[in-house]
């Protein structure tokens, strides 16, 4: 379908009057890493560490938004390509609103995390790889899931047999495995705070 009938519309009120009014520069805590490596978890701990300094946030969590925006996509390349699009655009609108948007998803290929970067300006999208080996997110296994695909009954599992490439160039990698999601957590904190991004 074409978009040529269609005519963007700027705002009366800028990015800059929207994240001024809540403290804080808008960005994207972009979390990645494989399914059990505890995203979602660290993502929670930053967000309620936010919350408690009065800054505005919002969580965008795979398997949630896989409930709704992104119901019908499945884990073929070309559904998760889509998924993190997706996922990407509406982040992105968030940053526009001068929200720190926290998201939880595996994310698998490099090319497409870069992608939603360029969408972004410089600084706005923080990579943040939350490396836990294989072998230990299988042991984890908080779904039961590594065993459904271990047994065949789940295909194109990530780790399994479809694969994860490790962030080349994450601005924050945390090693989780033997921290607490307190530790963790602060990194991301302190990350924000030396950046200046907890300031208008
Ligand atoms: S992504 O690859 O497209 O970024 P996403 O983060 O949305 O994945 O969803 C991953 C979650 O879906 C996992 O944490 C897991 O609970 C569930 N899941 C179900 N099937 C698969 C699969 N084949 N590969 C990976 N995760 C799966």
């Amino acid at each position: 379908m074409s978009n040529k009938n269609i005519v963007w519309h700027d705002h009366h009120v800028s990015k800059q009057e929207r994240s001024t009014i809540k403290g804080q520069q808008p960005c994207i805590l972009w979390f990645t890493g494989l399914s059990g490596s505890g995203k979602s978890t660290v993502a929670n701990a930053v967000e309620t560490k936010l919350l408690q300094l009065q800054k505005h946030t919002y969580l965008l969590d795979g398997d949630n938004i896989r409930h709704g925006l992104n119901k019908g996509l499945g884990f073929s390349k070309e559904d998760r390509i889509e998924n993190i699009r997706r996922i990407g655009e509406v982040a992105k609108l968030f940053v526009d609103a001068g929200t720190i948007v926290l998201t939880a998803f595996i994310a698998p290929f490099q090319s497409n995390r870069n992608w939603v970067r360029k969408l972004l300006k410089d600084g706005e999208f923080i990579e943040i790889f939350v490396d836990t080996p294989l072998a230990i997110c299988e042991q984890r296994d908080p779904k039961g899931l590594y065993k459904k695909a271990r047994a065949g009954e789940i295909l194109n599992f990530t780790g399994i047999d479809s694969p994860y490439e490790v962030p080349k160039n994450p601005e924050i990698h945390i090693v989780n495995h033997d921290i607490s999601v307190e530790n963790a957590a602060q990194q991301v904190m302190d990350y924000l705070k030396t950046k200046g991004y907890l300031n208008a």
